[in-house]
């Protein structure tokens, strides 16, 4: 029980990658607060979370919006006093080919992925840094950090500015021993990626070494660790979890 006690943001976790996040910090008997665009969404993790003995609350939260950002922090450290560990899991990845992509469509990617995670993250430090105990910030990113994908340029440049983000942000915060680092999905099996026909997902499948399309449960299994002390001495790392997909 490496969280017992401790209090876990998480956003974007009613669904998908986040979910399973919350849900593992849940079975660890930490506090998760779940935060989600939906309410009702929320509460259905929040349940789930309650059904197995752990300790969560919901959220509502548009991670693109700083009044809301701030509200999330708020709302956890009212609730459990602290706040020890921030998962930026929230984004989206609409397809849009560069010719036709729309200055709207563009700015929607950046904000929800990019400055999303730059709002929340300003925020949990901010009570970190005051409460003088350290802490994590965990950052959800993707293989389209580090490799190009058609009709995805938003999506490609908001992964690589978290990336970068990670770096320059764990500098600023080692001195406060908060540790900054960032996971790499490759295709991982979520609502978010729908029901593929045989014939994509079979491209997915060749494209990844290990052979196989990733479950949350391998993300969530890396944020794990990394959230608590056993990773204290790593910092400003981008651990892609991609069954090779990054190495080829
Ligand atoms: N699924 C994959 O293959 C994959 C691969 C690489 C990276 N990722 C990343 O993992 C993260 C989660 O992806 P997923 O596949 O679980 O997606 P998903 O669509 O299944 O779930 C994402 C959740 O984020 C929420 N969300 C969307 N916009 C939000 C906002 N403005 N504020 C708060 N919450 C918001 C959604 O409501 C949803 O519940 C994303 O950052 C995504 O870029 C996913």
């Amino acid at each position: 029980m490496l969280f017992e006690n401790k209090t876990i943001v998480v956003t974007g976790s009613a669904k998908g990658i986040g979910k399973e996040i919350a849900l593992q910090f849940g079975k660890e008997k930490a506090n998760v607060v779940v935060s989600d665009l939906s309410k009702e969404d929320c509460i259905k993790t929040v349940k789930e979370i309650l059904s197995f003995g752990g300790k969560a609350i919901s959220v509502k939260c548009d991670v693109s919006d700083k009044i809301q950002v701030k509200a999330l922090i708020g709302s956890a450290v009212k609730e459990f006093n602290s706040i020890d560990v921030l998962v930026n899991n929230a984004g989206i990845y609409p397809f849009a080919s560069f010719q036709e992509m729309t200055e709207k469509q563009w700015d929607k990617v950046i904000d929800i992925n990019l400055k999303g995670t730059f709002l929340c993250s300003r925020e949990a430090a901010k009570q970190m840094i005051k409460q003088g105990k350290g802490g994590k910030i965990i950052n959800i990113s993707s293989v389209a950090g580090i490799l190009g994908f058609c009709s995805l340029a938003h999506y490609c440049a908001s992964k690589g500015g978290v990336n970068a983000f990670t770096r320059a942000l764990a500098l600023e915060l080692a001195q406060f021993k908060i540790n900054v680092n960032a996971v790499g999905p490759g295709p991982i099996k979520t609502p978010g990626i729908g029901n593929l026909d045989e014939k994509i997902l079979k491209g997915i499948i060749d494209s990844v070494p290990w052979g196989r399309i990733g479950e949350p449960a391998d993300i969530a299994n890396a944020i794990l660790f990394l959230a608590s002390d056993k990773a204290d001495f790593i910092t400003g790392q981008v651990l892609e979890v991609d069954g090779g997909m990054t190495i080829k």
